[in-house]
């Protein structure tokens, strides 16, 4: 995107005087001009989501005209607040200005798809890819690797054009997608890991492995029992 172009300029002084004040009262107006200027550059986040929501459920109901079920359970998108933005570049020691945002937030508009099978993760993912407007920028397979404490999804970052009136700008959208199963598993861990500060109790973080562990199986068992039924998918 181009935070440079003259539409920003105004946002982008007002920013930058607004930065330059050192007493506290300075330093709320800053906050202040910050969070107002990121609900503005937002807006593409948004559209994004609202673009990328369309093709999925373009995918989906074709899907469901051909085939016995859904590839998809459901979805669920996020967009970043302009709180939880300016945490992340300050969490990584940046400066919380909109070229640093944009340049090192990539998550923030967020889409998380779950689907039934593990080969409906696949499907989707190859579905999506192979449109010629999107730009696949990084793909991390936690399903064939998963991470240490057990988490399983595939991870996709990719940008996607939104057509404004004066301009193009290709975003950024960060994707998740996972299984029923993989689902629940992350949902349980992410309010444990909360509850315990990040740092779960090497018990817990054993069990959490060990239904890691339960739930890719149950993933397996299912797939198998599908296709007793369903030989082709
Ligand atoms: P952040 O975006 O700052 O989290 O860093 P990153 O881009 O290195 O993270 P990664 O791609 O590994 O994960 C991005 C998102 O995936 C997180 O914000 C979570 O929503 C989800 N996620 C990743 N790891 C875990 C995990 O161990 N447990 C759960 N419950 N969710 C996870
Ligand atoms: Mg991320």
């Amino acid at each position: 995107m181009s935070v440079t172009d003259p539409a920003h300029t105004d946002l982008m002084e007002e920013l930058a005087a607004a930065g330059s004040g050192r007493d506290p009262l300075d330093e709320a107006v800053s906050e202040e001009v910050l969070y107002r200027t990121l609900q503005r550059f937002r807006l593409p986040y948004k559209f994004a989501l609202d673009e990328i929501t369309t093709k999925i459920s373009i995918l989906r109901q074709e899907f469901e005209e051909t085939h016995d079920h859904s590839p998809i359970e459901h979805v669920r998108t996020r967009l970043k607040t302009p709180e939880s933005v300016i945490d992340k570049v300050r969490r990584l020691g940046l400066p919380a200005t909109l070229p640093t945002i944009e340049a090192q937030v990539r998550d923030i508009a967020g889409v998380r798809v779950v689907c039934p099978f593990a080969s409906d993760v696949y499907w989707i993912s190859d579905m999506l890819t192979s449109q010629p407007d999107l730009t696949v920028m990084e793909v991390e397979d936690y399903i064939i690797t998963p991470k240490e404490n057990g988490y399983r999804s595939l991870h996709l970052l990719v940008t996607i054009p939104v057509f404004l009136s004066d301009r193009t700008e290709h975003v950024p959208v960060e994707l998740q997608i996972r299984t029923i199963a993989m689902d629940f598993w992350a949902s349980v861990e992410h309010s444990i890991y909360y509850k315990y500060d990040g740092t779960v109790p090497p018990g817990l973080a054993d069990e959490l492995k060990v239904a890691a562990e339960t739930a890719a199986s149950l993933d397996a068992t299912m797939s198998d029992l599908r296709s007793e039924v369903r030989p082709d998918r």
